[in-house]
């Protein structure tokens, strides 16, 4: 039986109750957090309390929590879950801004945030092995979501939406443009292209969530790596002329792109840029 963490007490899963008039279920009204682990250390653990920090702040929810109390929160919970779940888990947080007596979209002044967290399986931490990448076919869209991308908002549905287009045309993700036609992020990755051994990223901005694993591998790249690196506006024309396509996630670290509508990536294989890019991940991660 799984421990889940609710206001302040770790319980059996099947007791956790929240109030359906909680502005997490009403309003969408929250901010969520994805972190990995394995065997027992979390990849990026401060970086993914610091941007839930920020996206709280901007919502005026205050949890009053510090980095310390999170630490020892999502601690517990993999120890508590080891032996059912396993040494690999990722916790997942959300705190939403509470439940009020009355449906109004107005911030009640009075109501105590919400906080959840558990934890679930995930599989063991991906290698820097061409022969074993978890490989995607992606489509291409118009990004539709909102202007607020850069929080963390547990109001997903935007998202939902642009991966079961995806998934409904039979590939695993889609990479959005904006209306300039520059490329934003995936339903749930960060992207990354390389041509001529040149790696890039968008920009930083609201269009996009600024991920952690982007964070962490941008990082990497430029301290132990002479590997040119480019943050910077990347056209349509890019993404389908690139010789490599990444997507990144906590779940998925660094996955190589080998298909976009169909038509192969560069040579349609596993490129060497990311796998000097996933062998520079995996060292550095912890750090
Ligand atoms: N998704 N962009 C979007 C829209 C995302 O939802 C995610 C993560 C990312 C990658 O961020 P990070 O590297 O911090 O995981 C980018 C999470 C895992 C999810 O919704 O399950």
């Amino acid at each position: 039986m799984s421990i889940v963490y609710l206001n302040g007490e770790f319980i059996p899963a099947e007791q956790a109750r929240i109030s359906p008039m909680d502005r997490g279920f009403l309003f969408g009204d929250g901010i969520y957090e994805v972190i990995p682990s394995y065997n027992g250390r979390f990849v990026g653990f401060a970086e993914h309390i610091a941007r839930m920090q920020q996206g709280l702040a901007e919502l005026s929810i205050d949890p009053q929590l510090n980095l310390a109390d999170w630490q020892t929160l999502a601690t517990r919970l993999l120890q508590d879950n080891n032996n059912t779940i396993g040494s690999n888990q990722a916790v997942y947080i959300q705190v939403s801004r509470g439940a009020d007596t009355k449906r109004n979209h107005a911030f009640p002044l009075h109501i105590k945030p919400t906080v959840f967290a558990y934890s679930f399986a995930i599989a063991a931490e991906p290698v820097a092995d061409k022969a074993k990448a978890s490989c995607y076919s992606v489509i291409t869209g118009q990004d539709l979501r909102w202007q607020r991308c850069h929080i963390k908002s547990t109001s997903l549905l935007g998202n939902v939406l642009h991966y079961q287009q995806g998934y409904a045309a039979g590939a695993q993700e889609i990479l959005l443009f904006d209306a300039q036609g520059n490329l934003t992020e995936g339903a749930a990755v960060n992207v990354f292209v390389v041509k001529n051994g040149v790696i890039a990223t968008p920009p930083l901005s609201h269009k996009l969530l600024p991920g952690i694993t982007r964070l962490l591998l941008l990082n990497i790249l430029r301290k132990h790596s002479t590997m040119q690196v480019e943050e910077r506006d990347i056209s349509e024309q890019e993404v389908l002329n690139a010789d490599e396509i990444w997507i990144t996630s906590s779940s998925k670290e660094i996955a190589p792109v080998l298909q976009v509508n169909g038509q192969p990536v560069g040579d349609g294989t596993v490129g060497d840029v990311w796998l000097a890019a996933q062998q520079l991940f995996s060292a550095h991660k912890y750090d």
